[in-house]
C-alpha cells in the first residue's frame, strides 16, 4: 500500500474511532451534517475540558506573571478595522470554471478536485479563475435592523479581546511588566478550504496568551516562550520526532508580526501548523491607542519613560491539539493473534482516568468493586464495567484512551488489594484503594 493511501486509511480509522467511542461526531448528523462542523461527544467533551484545564493551569495557576481573561466573542466592529483584519485578513481564492469548486490559491497542490479526487486542481484539467482576495471574517448583525451600520463580526482570533483589556487587567491585577494575559475561547474563520476532520474548521477554539514586555527584551522572551511551549507538548507525551519548528519567511508573516515560528506536527496528511509563536511588536497596542486616543503606554519606577509594550504571543488551537493527541496516541498492536487498537493518551488529559471491574459477577466481587468505584469517583472520572469477559473489558478501555484498569479478584476479598493495570506497559501491580488514589493523583497532576 502506498504511504499516501495508508495515511488516508489512518485518518479514516481515527475518524471512525472518534465516532465509535464518542469523541467526535459530525455536527447535525441526522440532517446530513454541516461541512467542517463537528460536535464533541461524551469522551471528546471531557478530553477537551481536560486539555483546556491543563493549558490554563500551566499558563496561569502555576505561574505568578499571567492573568486569565474571558472576553466576549462579539466586539466593537471598529476593533477589526484597527487590528487590520478587515483590510488584511484575506486568503487568495480561485474558482474552477469547470466544476465551480473554490480553492485557496496558495494551497492548490494540497487541494483535491471534487470531480477527480486523485488529482489536485492543478492537474485535473479544470480552468481556474485569476486569484481574488476573500476576507475570512464571519459577519452578522447586532439588533433587529440588518444594515451596514449594524454589522458586527465573530472574532477570528481571541487575541484582540486581550489587547482591548490590557489596561483593565493591568490596573485590576497590579501586574508589572513582563506579564501575560491568557484566554481560551471560540474563534471563527470562513475558511475557503476547511478539512482534515477537526484540523481546519470554521468554528474552533483557541488557547492564546499575550505576554507584554519592554521592547528591548523581545528576542529574549520570544526565545523563552518558544522553549516553554515546546516543553508543554513534550509534557503531554507527544512523540517529539513528529514535532518541528517552522520559521516564517517574509512572505508568510501575518500583517501584525515581526517574527513568527510555528510548531508543526506530522499528521497523516503531512506536516502542518499546530501552534504559532509571534513577536507582534507594539503593532496592536499602537493601533488601538491611535484609534481610541486612550493612553496604552506603560510606566513603572524601573523605567525612565513611558513606552508601548511589545507583545509575544503564543497561539494554539484547542481542537488541533486534541487531534494531535489522538493521532499521536493511536496505536494498533497484535495481542494474542488479534489486532487491537490502543489510544495512548496521557493520564493528565485522558477523559476517563481508570475503569473498575469485578473479575467475575459473584463471590462478593461486584459489591466490593462498586464500593471502590464510588470511592474513586470522589476524586477522578472513573468508569465501572461488569459486562463481558475481562479481556474484552480491558480492550474497550484501551481503545477509549483509559490509562488504568482496576480489577477486583479473589485475593481482594482476603487482603483488599486489587490489580492496577497500566494500559501502555500492561504491567499489573496490587494496591489498596488508598494507594490507588495516591498513585492516580500523582500520574494526573505530575
Ligand atoms: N492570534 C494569532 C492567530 O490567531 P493563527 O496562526 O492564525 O494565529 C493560531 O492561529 C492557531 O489557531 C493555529 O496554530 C491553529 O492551531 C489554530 N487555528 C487557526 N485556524 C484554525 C482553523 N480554521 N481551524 C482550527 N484551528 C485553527
Amino acid at each position: 500500500m502506498s504511504k499516501k493511501n495508508s495515511n488516508n486509511d489512518l485518518m479514516d480509522k481515527i475518524v471512525s474511532l472518534c465516532k465509535r467511542r464518542g469523541y467526535v461526531f459530525p455536527s447535525s448528523e441526522i440532517y446530513g451534517g454541516l461541512n467542517s462542523c463537528w460536535d464533541y461527544g461524551p469522551l471528546g467533551a471531557e478530553l477537551k475540558r481536560n486539555l483546556k484545564n491543563y493549558w490554563w493551569d500551566s499558563m496561569t495557576n502555576r505561574r505568578e506573571d499571567i492573568e486569565g481573561l474571558d472576553a466576549a466573542i462579539l466586539m466593537h466592529p471598529q476593533v477589526w478595522h484597527t487590528s487590520g483584519h478587515i483590510s488584511e485578513f484575506n486568503d487568495p481564492m480561485v474558482d474552477c470554471k469547470t466544476c465551480k469548486a473554490r480553492f485557496r490559491a496558495d494551497k492548490l497542490a494540497e487541494a483535491r478536485c471534487p470531480k477527480k479526487p486523485s488529482k489536485s486542481p492543478l492537474e485535473c484539467g479544470g480552468e481556474l479563475t485569476e486569484p481574488r482576495q476573500f476576507n475570512l471574517m464571519f459577519k452578522t448583525f447586532m439588533g433587529p435592523v440588518e444594515d451596514d451600520t449594524n454589522v458586527v463580526y465573530l472574532r477570528p482570533e481571541t487575541a484582540q479581546g486581550i489587547y482591548v483589556n490590557f489596561l483593565n487587567v493591568k490596573n485590576s491585577s497590579r501586574q508589572k511588566i513582563p506579564f501575560g494575559i491568557a484566554q481560551i475561547g471560540k474563534a471563527f474563520r470562513n475558511e475557503i478550504t476547511p478539512g482534515n476532520f477537526i484540523f481546519r474548521t470554521r468554528e474552533f477554539e483557541q488557547m492564546e496568551m499575550q505576554y507584554f514586555i519592554h521592547p528591548s527584551e523581545d528576542e529574549k522572551y520570544f526565545e523563552y516562550w518558544r522553549q516553554e511551549r515546546w516543553k508543554w507538548y513534550q509534557s503531554l507525551g507527544i512523540d517529539m520526532d513528529k514535532m518541528r519548528w517552522h520559521k516564517h519567511g517574509d512572505d508568510e508573516l501575518a500583517h501584525y508580526a515581526k517574527a513568527a515560528y510555528d510548531i508543526e506536527f506530522e499528521y497523516p496528511f503531512g506536516w502542518q501548523e499546530l501552534e504559532g509563536i509571534h513577536n507582534r511588536t507594539d503593532f496592536d497596542l499602537s493601533r488601538h491607542m491611535e484609534a481610541t486616543k486612550k493612553d496604552l503606554r506603560y510606566r513603572d519606577d524601573r523605567y525612565q519613560e513611558k513606552f508601548i509594550p511589545y507583545i509575544i504571543e503564543t497561539s494554539a488551537g484547542c481542537d488541533r491539539t486534541l487531534l494531535t493527541l489522538i493521532v499521536n496516541g493511536y496505536d494498533e498492536v497484535e495481542v494474542k493473534g488479534e489486532k487491537r487498537v490502543f489510544l495512548r493518551l496521557s493520564p493528565k488529559i485522558a477523559p476517563i482516568k481508570a475503569a473498575v471491574f469485578p473479575l467475575v459477577k459473584k463471590d462478593g466481587m461486584p459489591e466490593f468493586a462498586e464500593k471502590v468505584y464510588h470511592e474513586l469517583k470522589k476524586h477522578f472520572k472513573v468508569f465501572y464495567d461488569v459486562s463481558g469477559a475481562i479481556g474484552r473489558r480491558y480492550a474497550r478501555m484501551d481503545e477509549a484512551g483509559c490509562p488504568y484498569c482496576i480489577t477486583v479478584d479473589g485475593q481482594t476479598l482476603e487482603d483488599e488489594t486489587m490489580t492496577l493495570r497500566d494500559r501502555d506497559s500492561m504491567e499489573q501491580k496490587r494496591m489498596k484503594v488508598d494507594e490507588i488514589i495516591t498513585f492516580l493523583t500523582k500520574q494526573i497532576t505530575a
